[in-house]
């Protein structure tokens, strides 16, 4: 695996290929990561991912400074994962001055769920995601569906910047109990850790109630969050929306979009100083 840190020599060495396929990632790698990169390998001529904790999608109080950097164990794994090519630039690489074009995707994809509970985060996203596309000039980039609202707002950015990217979801990987596989699940403390899974658990009990016929979601959003604080848990938002654009279903639309797999649910809480998100289609 050949590590480059400068956008020169990034783009020298990818010279010589055609169809670049891409993980970006902030490091801190686990097993959903590497599963992405497998899954982008075969899929170009050259696989890069990079490692980058990104500043711009931090807000102020925010974990920036904490964010674990694990560089020898992520170039281990990403090697053995059959990573060709780790793009790992510097902040002066990257924002060689303060970044003042940013991508701004529209408040109606970008100003709810997480954008709502961090305002600037899908700012931050797009803003580097579209440079680092333009370092890497990859044909496809793989992104997780862990984070399905960061998905859906890169898929459209390069679909209205028509940029020539594939961009494709990854499904979830998820511990034995069903936790879903996050850098931050290694700030939970081992008590935390076995209360975790009873996120995906009451996600896992909404998209049920859907199947079953309930239609009423705005009891379902609120019984899932009256049980999570019931348990210590400060959930931020626990929704049913449409896979389509992430905007809530008409009561009256709810039996098709259910039975046509328009749905999906997502849900953001704080177990003690740690936030989990996670989200499952219906
Ligand atoms: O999902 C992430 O790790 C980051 O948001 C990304 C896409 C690498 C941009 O910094």
């Amino acid at each position: 695996m050949k590590i480059i840190k400068t956008i020169t020599e990034l783009r020298d060495h990818l010279s010589h290929f055609k169809r670049p396929a891409f993980v970006p990632t902030m490091g801190n790698l686990h097993e959903g990561h590497l599963t992405l990169v497998r899954q982008a390998k075969p899929l170009g001529d050259v696989l890069v991912a990079s490692i980058f904790v990104n500043r711009l999608q931090f807000l102020p109080h925010e974990d920036f400074d904490t964010y674990p950097r694990t560089w020898e164990a992520d170039c281990a794994a990403l090697e053995a994962a059959g990573c060709d090519v780790l793009f790992a630039p510097t902040e002066k690489e990257l924002y060689p001055e303060p970044q003042g074009f940013k991508v701004h995707p529209p408040v109606e994809l970008s100003d709810l769920l997480e954008g709502h509970f961090r305002p600037g985060f899908f700012v931050g996203v797009c803003t580097v995601v579209l440079k680092l596309f333009n370092c890497v000039q990859p044909r496809v980039a793989v992104f997780g569906q862990k984070d399905y609202q960061q998905l859906m707002v890169i898929r459209r950015m390069a679909q209205q910047f028509a940029l020539p990217i594939d961009v494709i979801g990854g499904a979830t990987l998820r511990a034995a109990d069903g936790l879903a596989l996050s850098s931050r699940n290694n700030y939970l403390s081992p008590g935390d850790r076995a209360e975790a899974v009873h996120l995906s658990q009451a996600l896992k009990a909404m998209a049920q109630a859907l199947r079953e016929g309930a239609v009423d979601i705005s009891a379902l959003e609120r019984q899932a969050m009256t049980h999570l604080t019931a348990r210590g848990w400060q959930p931020d938002y626990l929704v049913v929306r449409r896979r389509a654009d992430l905007q809530p279903p008409a009561t009256g639309d709810i039996p098709e979009l259910t039975h046509n797999q328009g749905l999906v649910v997502l849900g953001a809480a704080r177990l003690g100083a740690t936030r989990l998100i996670d989200n499952l289609e219906v």
